[in-house]
């Protein structure tokens, strides 16, 4: 393919810079914590789980399905079923998965979604068809059994996100790439944007319900005539509810009763509830606005416009040159209607999808649910920034298991809490309550509205703990531990920035961390919690490494984590998002987290070329496992591909891809299965 190195290096950044705050370092080496640390894990040992947990997105009948167990001393030994040999490190146009089993894309940018959908023409595209299309850059992925309910796992809906548009991998003539200007090395670079794009990469955007089915032999295909496929994008109707619904500030020329807003935003990590909806958070919103400049100066619009990162001049996107509501000059309250999590119902392809401003308003990932039948539901997300917090929303009412209809508004009434990460491995949840502690008028927030949708700056009051981008945040269906990822910091301790603490412990981290949560009383509805770390990533050779005390010289060594799933024997699958260890592209590494191979990380999945691994989720049976490929040649442009992965050799344009991975052997197998 493209050589990367006769052509101009354009490099387009769709996540936001680093937000840098004030140091408060607190002049800790990473020895001495990683020594406390040491010290503090055997008295971690031993904790259990609660049984009588649903997961989200796990599904029962998985023990049943086991036969056999490796000998002790081979990989997979102690029951983990991670028989499998690693990939080794690599890089290239293609993905490749561990020898033994086999994927294919079933859900790719532009397949036409319904019976009337047009066939994808990259050369000939149009906002009508994207609608009808598979949006571009999947993320998050959910599968939900068909029958709701029945643990199904050779049929059901996909339900994918898409968390942004690429332009310059989408449009021809998107980009003009000019020389330098004096003093530069970087080429100058232009992004010609029309209606007609903006458009269309507001279709691009959203979320995919897809009915998928398995045939006999074993393959997977989308059911196009079904009735709940269902594109939702950026113009699609979303209603606000809960506490900041209708409120001042939710409320624009378009929308004076600040209730309905159009469309959904940058949705990145997600999760399944156990009542069949799923969860989707808006993350770097704030890339789509623009002229934050404009804003009265300590206006809480032009606060908030700092705290959350939005543009102070013109977006590269330039859609405010089209659509008034990203222009801030014009509609300065638009983007309170943005960072939210999104509920959607894709068993009814009617509904409205709803923006539940309880959970709080932030770059959400997560949203990964807890549920008990007859208490209430726990549903952890992050705020993927440096030095931003890690949540859980706790809600007021019960899940009811036999009942669906009475907790479709469940997530409009609970309590949010930010977690504080205590040196001494403990750690608490702090609930953002208008009124009380910080979070007072005198202190800007005069009603629970203004908490939760400025929800960083009560964080920020309440002196909740600065984590090192906080991402996927889930549940181990087997151990009852949550596992927080941390995908990277490179300005944590670095200047003037925030310095290192236990829960983040090294400076310019560039590496990221996993971290092992035992809420108390192995209630997830707990204020109080144990945490250690369990894995802080990086190459084996990099002293700092840890796989939790797992013989470093084996391990698949890998950075940037960003999302997880698990297994149904209680394996880690960890995807990543600009892995940067050795010569080695993205992908998704299988760690046990129990047993003498805990730690153990091996590589499974390889991306291609400028993609990050994402959205991993297996069916119930685990017999499946759905991974997303995300932005796939993002460096390049249009004229320029770094590659048109997965159709390379046919390809104009890469495509964002959601594959199905089964066993090579037996594809109805499990996959972890020896
Ligand atoms: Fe869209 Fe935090 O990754
Ligand atoms: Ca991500
Ligand atoms: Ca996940």
């Amino acid at each position: 393919m493209t050589s990367t190195e006769a052509r101009p290096v354009v490099r387009i950044e769709h996540a936001e810079d680093e937000k840098v705050y004030s140091t408060a370092g607190r002049g800790q080496t990473f020895g001495e914590i990683l020594a406390k640390r040491l010290s503090r894990r055997d008295g971690l040992k031993g904790v259990v789980a609660a049984s009588a947990i649903t997961l989200a997105g796990t599904g029962a009948g998985f023990a049943a399905a086991q036969d056999g167990t490796p000998a002790a001393g081979t990989p997979g030994a102690g029951g983990n079923g991670l028989s499998f040999e690693a990939l080794a490190n690599g890089v290239g146009a293609e993905a490749i998965v561990a020898d033994g089993y086999q994927f294919r894309p079933i859900l790719s940018w532009g397949d036409p979604l319904t019976p009337d959908a047009p066939e994808f023409d990259v050369m000939a595209q149009s906002a009508a068809a994207q609608a009808q299309q598979v949006g571009y850059n999947c993320d998050f992925v959910g599968f939900i059994s068909l029958p709701m309910g029945s643990g199904a796992s050779d049929h059901g809906l996909l339900v994918v996100n898409h968390e942004y548009s690429s332009g310059e991998l989408m449009f021809p003539g998107y980009v003009t790439v000019g020389p330098p200007a004096e003093g530069e090395d970087e080429p100058t670079l232009t992004f010609n944007v029309t209606q007609d794009i903006v458009d269309i990469e507001l279709e691009a955007h959203g979320l995919t319900v897809a009915e998928v089915i398995r045939g006999e032999d074993g393959q997977w295909s989308l059911v196009r005539d079904s009735e709940y496929n269902r594109r939702i994008t950026a113009t699609t109707e979303i209603e606000l509810t809960g506490p900041a619904a209708g409120t001042e500030l939710l409320r624009t020329a378009a929308d004076p009763d600040g209730l309905t807003v159009l469309g959904t935003l940058n949705n990145c990590a997600g999760g399944v509830t156990p009542w069949g909806t799923v969860v989707s958070g808006e993350e770097n919103f704030n890339q789509y606005f623009a002229n934050a400049a404009s804003l009265e100066p300590e206006s809480i619009q032009a606060l908030s416009a700092a705290r959350y990162g939005l543009n102070e001049e013109a977006s590269d996107r330039q859609w405010e040159s089209f659509y008034d509501r990203f222009d801030l000059s014009v509609e300065p309250n638009e983007p309170f209607r943005f960072g939210w999590a999104v509920e959607v119902d894709p068993l009814d392809p009617t509904s409205t999808p709803k923006k539940r401003t309880a959970l709080g308003r932030n770059k959400h990932e997560g949203h990964t649910s807890v549920a008990v039948d007859g208490a209430p539901v726990v549903i952890y997300s992050g705020d993927d920034q440096s030095f931003d917090y890690a949540y859980k929303f706790v809600t007021a009412g019960n899940y009811n298991a036999g009942d669906r209809a009475a907790n479709m508004d469940l997530l409009d009434e609970g309590t949010l809490y930010v977690a504080v990460f205590s040196e001494d491995g403990t750690g608490e949840w702090l609930p953002m309550i208008q009124g009380q502690g910080e979070l007072t008028e005198a202190n800007g927030f005069a009603t629970q509205a203004d908490v939760l949708i400025n929800t960083r700056l009560a964080a920020d009051a309440m002196g909740a703990t600065k984590m090192d981008r906080p991402e996927d945040f889930e549940t181990n269906p087997v151990n009852g531990k949550v596992y927080l990822v941390c995908t990277n910091n490179s300005n944590r301790g670095v200047e003037d920035n925030y310095g290192i603490d236990a829960a983040n412990p090294r400076a310019a981290n560039e590496f990221g961390h996993v971290i092992e949560i035992t809420e108390a009383g192995n209630d997830h509805t707990a204020t109080t919690f144990e945490w250690a770390l369990f894995i802080t990533a990086g190459p084996n050779n990099d002293q700092t490494t840890d796989y939790a005390g797992f013989d470093k010289s084996l391990v698949s060594g890998f950075s940037s984590p960003d999302n997880i799933t698990f297994d149904a024997l209680g394996n880690i699958w960890i995807s990543t998002d600009g892995n940067d260890v050795d010569e080695a592209n993205d992908g998704l590494f299988a760690v046990p987290t129990e047993g003498e191979e805990r730690g153990y990380a091996k590589r499974f999945f390889q991306v291609p070329d400028g993609a990050e691994c994402t959205g991993p989720v297996f069916t119930p049976d685990n017999s499946t496992l759905f991974v997303a490929v995300q932005h796939p040649g993002e460096g390049g442009y249009f004229e320029e591909q770094l590659n048109t992965w997965p159709d390379n050799e046919n390809g104009v344009a890469p495509r964002p891809s959601v594959v199905v991975i089964t066993r090579t052997d037996d594809p109805l197998a499990p996959i972890v299965a020896v």
